[in-house]
């Protein structure tokens, strides 16, 4: 690929950056994840940022998901690297001295809906849609997905969105706690910043801290992120996985046989 999978710009003490597939509606593969991974680690490493906001380019989608045509010839022991490169993403984000904000400005499905989920905060266009549907390909979240959505909507809800693989609008991402605010298409990202110049006024040691503190209390979120990503592997040897991968690239519907 030519054109480089994520960009940052800096405007003062905030990075914005944005995955940049619109073509594929910015689905991860491992050259995003790793473009994205070695950002947050930059970031961090530079010091005197105050918070980041990510979204997706092209008019269409945040992130449609993870790559499925990349996912479709992954081994157990590949979909496991793959995974567990998701969730030091996630991690890394979570784990930043800065707040990380999702200004999701359409599809956020799987991955996508993953990765936002991995951002403290979450704003949405009002054209947006939300997702876990990797059950329609024979798969489970892998990007921490089967952890953090309960947190943040509620167990039974996430459940729900699990399970049936169903997707919902803005409104009722909101209704259901996914997001914090829904605002008209195109101005998203403009929202996001406003939210995070605010952020940047206030004390930055108290930001800091108040961060932290809150990731702290979820302290059985990296070994239940673990389990994930083994369970997300071991789907990888079954013939479901590569029927439900198989017909979502040839456009027809999966027939599972359960083995
Ligand atoms: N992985 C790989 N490619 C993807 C993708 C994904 N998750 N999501 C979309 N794309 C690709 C499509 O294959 C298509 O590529 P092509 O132009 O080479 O055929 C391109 O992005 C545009 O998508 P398309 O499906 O034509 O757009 P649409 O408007 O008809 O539908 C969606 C949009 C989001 C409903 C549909 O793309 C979709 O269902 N995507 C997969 C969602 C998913 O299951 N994500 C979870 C993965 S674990």
């Amino acid at each position: 690929m030519s054109e480089n999978p994520v960009l940052l710009s800096r405007e003062g003490d905030l990075a914005i950056v944005t995955i940049n597939r619109p073509d594929k509606l910015n689905a991860l593969n491992r050259e995003v994840l790793a473009g994205l991974l070695r950002v947050v680690e930059e970031l961090t490493a530079a010091g005197g940022v105050r918070a980041m906001v990510l979204t997706g380019a092209g008019e269409k989608a945040f992130v449609a998901g993870a790559d499925i045509a990349a996912m479709r010839t992954m081994g157990p022991a590949e979909a496991k690297a793959f995974s567990d490169l998701g969730h030091r993403l996630g991690d890394r984000m979570e784990s930043a001295p800065f707040v990380v904000i999702a200004a999701v400005n359409g599809f956020a499905l799987g991955g996508g809906c993953e990765m936002a989920l991995a951002c403290d905060l979450i704003y949405a266009s009002d054209k947006s849609r939300f997702a876990q549907p990797e059950v329609n390909l024979g798969v489970i979240p892998g990007f921490g997905g089967t952890q953090r959505l309960s947190r943040r909507v509620g167990v039974g809800k996430a459940r729900e969105l699990l399970y049936t693989g169903d997707m919902i609008d803005a409104a009722e991402a909101l209704r259901i706690g996914l997001v914090e605010a829904v605002v008209a298409h195109g101005t998203v990202v403009e929202h996001a910043k406003g939210v995070a110049k605010k952020i940047a006024s206030k004390g930055p040691l108290a930001i800091q801290q108040a961060k932290a503190v809150m990731r702290r209390g979820d302290a059985g979120l990296a070994s239940a992120n673990e389990l994930e990503a083994q369970a997300f592997a071991m789907l990888f040897g079954t013939e479901d996985l590569k029927e439900g991968m198989g017909a979502f690239l040839e456009k027809r519907a999966a027939t599972f046989a359960g083995r």
